[in-house]
């Protein structure tokens, strides 16, 4: 008898229920009227006196162990049945939308005014080679920008590095297309520059580039105007100074009038009235003909901006550290943007 309820409870430990019809089928096994426990019990008149109150106390014993079996699995099964809470798909997420990243909305609408005048987007490595960043472009050997004070290069190989503008990009279109070219090329630029509220180590650029027969400066002016125009308004006033690039001849820098006061004079205009958003030029013949393209049949124009300055211009920004700095208090107010 001793050695039956030993089995019984070894059993009823190892018992396991996938499913709350098996606990029911083991209850009714054990616990009902014609059940192992009535069956010992009614076992129990043909056990000797003496053994009756160890065996009386095994078989309560094993129905008791039997009795939190059952309560045990019962509860597993009753939060399983909580957990599994079916979603209803049709329901509006709660969880946060996100925000485009301002320079990512400005990159977005520029690249937009310009594939309206039928400009393509080109994208190149952010390491080059000394060729494809300062070579091709006519810097001289002695240009500061070679410098390592302004260049970063990559384990002080001279040739390779950082690229400091996307310019680089446009010799790469250069050396394998054919004029008409119309392109422009936004991407990330490095420049070994103390961090500041104006000045980063790494920031963004759109450069551009137009080769064509008879491409002249008012062909420059014009699409620049535009640009200006769709982007900042248009009631927005230009005017080029001249300028110096090395790829460029003859060079020059666009100002807006202050979209902020209006050109009445402010702190961000410095009360002149008018701020520089880009670089332009008329593309040296040098840089044509390093890329292969026939100086004595095209010419073409070129210009160049950081995205970092036209969006601070646009939002009103004073701080260009805010841009990397990813804070969702500054990235939040620009969920309503494009
Ligand atoms: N590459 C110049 C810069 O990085 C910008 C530029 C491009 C100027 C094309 C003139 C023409 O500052």
């Amino acid at each position: 008898m001793k050695e039956k309820i030993g089995n019984l409870l070894k059993d009823v430990k190892a018992f396991n229920a996938n499913n709350i019809e098996q606990l029911e089928d083991f209850r009714i096994k054990y616990l009902s009227k014609k059940g192992v426990i009535t069956a010992l019990f009614a076992d129990f008149k043909d056990v000797p006196p003496e053994q009756r109150k160890e065996i009386g106390q095994l078989i309560n014993s094993l129905k008791t162990t039997i009795q939190e079996k059952i309560v045990t699995l019962k509860e597993g099964f009753e939060n399983a049945d909580k957990t599994i809470v079916k979603p209803d798909l049709t329901l509006p997420s709660d969880s946060p939308l996100g925000a485009r990243h301002p320079l990512s909305i400005v990159r977005n609408n520029i690249i937009d005014i310009f594939a309206r005048i039928g400009f393509t987007v080109s994208e190149g490595p952010e390491i080059e080679d000394d060729f494809h960043n300062f070579s091709a472009l006519n810097f001289p050997m002695d240009h500061p920008a070679r410098d390592m004070q302004d260049t970063f290069f990559i384990e002080k190989d001279p040739d390779i590095a950082l690229r400091t503008h996307t310019s680089s990009v446009q010799v790469r279109v250069m050396e394998n297309s054919e004029p008409p070219i119309r392109t422009i090329s936004p991407g990330r630029v490095f420049r070994n520059e103390a961090i500041s509220a104006r000045a980063h180590c790494i920031f963004h650029q759109v450069e551009g580039l137009y080769i064509d027969t008879d491409v002249s400066f008012v062909d420059l002016k014009q699409t620049l105007y535009y640009f200006a125009k769709e982007l900042f308004g248009k009631d927005t006033k230009t005017r080029f100074r001249p300028s110096y690039f090395p790829f460029t001849e003859p060079s020059a820098e666009m100002d807006i009038s202050c979209n902020i006061c209006g050109g009445k004079g402010c702190n961000i205009c410095k009360y002149t009235g008018w701020v520089e958003i880009l670089g332009c030029g008329m593309v040296d013949p040098n840089v044509l003909n390093s890329c292969n393209i026939d100086s004595s049949k095209y010419t073409g124009f070129a210009f160049g901006m950081g995205i970092e300055r036209i969006t601070m211009l646009k939002y009103q920004i004073n701080d260009l550290r805010l841009f990397f700095e990813n804070d969702v208090r500054f990235l939040e107010q620009f969920k309503s943007s494009i």
